[in-house]
């Protein structure tokens, strides 16, 4: 801004020489030529030279009074430079008149008028060639007319998301200096389509600063320990008292607003910084705290594989297996506690034939099919239901599984694991033997499935209780 207007101080003794000299050629060429110029067959073309330099006189005669009425008068009466646009339509249209009465002068016998009027097709093409520009010059018009801001006031045009001080309006655009010292040029006939917000100069413009606090701070003292802290701030007017308030009641903090108005509103990065600062501080010495993003946990107990059942409802379950009747309540509940449940969809196989296996099963919900498979068909041993069991055989004597089971309905079943029973066996010497009877029995039933010679069930079981203690390490 200084730099242009003292250069154009500096044109000026320029300007008054140059239309000095102009002048003065001129005058000498009227002199000496003028009377031999109004005679003669080429009269018309050798006023060129005279209009010519006529033209430039008033050229230079237009630039003298441009920089004696804006560079001068109006800075005087107003204040500030004026704007360039006005300086060049003023120039533009005094220079055009000047233009036209000289011509006029020197050329009485053709119609100016007519000519431009007649040449519809130059009109068209300089339309069309015009058409931005004619635009943009007369969104500049409208913006001068309008002033909706002046140099030195503080815009944002929303759509393009400009903000800076403009620094001049010209013939095409508006000259914006951003917070980044760019300069951006946003043009005349856009500014004048989209909204644009002005922060004027000579107002009390206003800025909004957010934190946040913790719940159990007292908002009073918030409220007075931010204000007095804001209000001593550089640029932060002194004339309105800032605002501190509760934009809301969030999820985990108290959110404020902190209101304060500028003196001067092109540094408010460097105020809402300053403001950011006093109220950390602020806060610090208070013993008022910030809030940082909390929430509040409620933990979940981590479940076992075990779908829908309690404890206690499964000690009652596994009461009702037969060869658990010896067990105490407190024996149940432990075995309850060891136990996993597992449900299988209808058609599922729990246990296939010749597995590995080191778990028995209690059914506690639904029906399962005990299976052999000769030749490739299975056929049907057993049905075991709620409080039956299965699985025992490959448990307790370590050999591979003997048949397949398979879920008739969904079924939900209790695994109970080698060490939950081992342990049961060294407190429960009666379990073995109950065991043994069972798996005597069902190995009857299934050599007589397979339609073998069906083993003496006594000799098996005994044999059976001998094998399981060795198996299991007991005495
Ligand atoms: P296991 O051999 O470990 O795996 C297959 C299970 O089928 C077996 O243990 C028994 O629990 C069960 N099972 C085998 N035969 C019969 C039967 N005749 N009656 C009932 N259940 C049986």
């Amino acid at each position: 801004m200084g730099t242009s207007s003292s250069a154009r101080r500096n044109r000026f003794p320029l300007m008054l020489l140059a239309t000095v000299a102009t002048g003065l050629g001129v005058y000498l060429f009227t002199l000496f030529f003028a009377a031999r110029l109004s005679e003669g067959p080429h009269t018309s073309f050798l006023k060129i030279p005279a209009v010519a330099l006529w033209a430039l006189l008033a050229y230079f005669t237009v630039r003298l009074v441009n920089a004696a009425l804006f560079d001068f008068a109006f800075r005087i009466r107003r204040g500030y430079e004026a704007p360039t646009l006005v300086r060049n339509i003023f120039t533009l249209v005094i220079f055009t008149v000047l233009f036209v009465l000289i011509f006029k002068w020197f050329y009485s016998e053709i119609n100016l008028g007519a000519l431009f009027t007649t040449s519809a097709i130059f009109g068209v093409i300089i339309g069309l060639a015009l058409q931005d520009t004619l635009g943009n010059f007369f969104s500049g018009i409208s913006l001068q007319a309008d002033r909706p801001f002046q140099i030195g006031d503080v815009i944002v045009v929303s759509q393009q998301k400009h903000t800076g001080v403009v620094e001049g309006i010209t013939w095409r655009a508006i000259k914006i200096r951003t917070f980044q010292n760019h300069i951006v040029l946003v043009s005349n006939s856009n500014a004048a389509k989209e909204a644009i917000e002005v922060a004027p100069r000579d107002n009390l413009n206003a800025r909004l600063i957010f934190f946040s606090t913790v719940y159990t701070d007292s908002p009073a003292k918030t409220i007075h320990v931010v204000r007095e802290a804001v209000r001593d701030a550089d640029n932060v007017s002194e004339k309105i008292t800032p605002i501190v308030r509760i934009r809301n009641l969030g999820e985990s903090s108290i959110e404020w607003e902190i209101k304060y108005w500028l003196e001067d509103y092109a540094k408010y990065n460097d105020t809402d910084a300053l403001v950011r600062q006093r109220t950390w501080y602020a806060l610090r010495r208070n013993g008022l705290t910030f809030a940082f993003p909390t929430r509040t946990l409620h933990l979940e107990r981590k479940v076992t594989a075990r779908p829908t059942t309690a404890e206690d409802e499964i000690a009652d379950r596994l009461s009702a297996v037969d060869v658990f009747a010896p067990l105490s309540t407190d024996e149940l509940r432990q075995l309850a506690m060891a136990t996993v449940g597992h449900v299988f969809a209808p058609g599922e196989t729990l246990i296939r034939a010749g597995d590995e296996g080191s778990s028995m099963f209690v059914v506690h919900n639904g029906r399962v099919q005990v299976q052999l498979t000769e030749s490739g068909k299975s056929r049907p041993v057993a049905v075991l239901s709620e409080g039956n069991f299965f699985g025992e055989m490959a448990l307790f004597t370590g050999e591979p599984r003997t048949a397949s089971v398979v879920a008739l309905e969904e079924t939900e079943v209790l695994e109970i694991g080698h060490a939950a029973m081992k342990h049961l066996f060294e407190t429960n010497p009666s379990l073995v033997e109950s065991i043994s009877w069972t798996i005597a029995e069902r190995r009857a039933g299934l050599a007589a499935s397979a339609e073998q010679a069906t083993p003496n069930s006594l000799a098996e079981s005994a044999g059976l209780l001998t094998s399981i203690k060795r198996f299991f390490g007991l005495r």
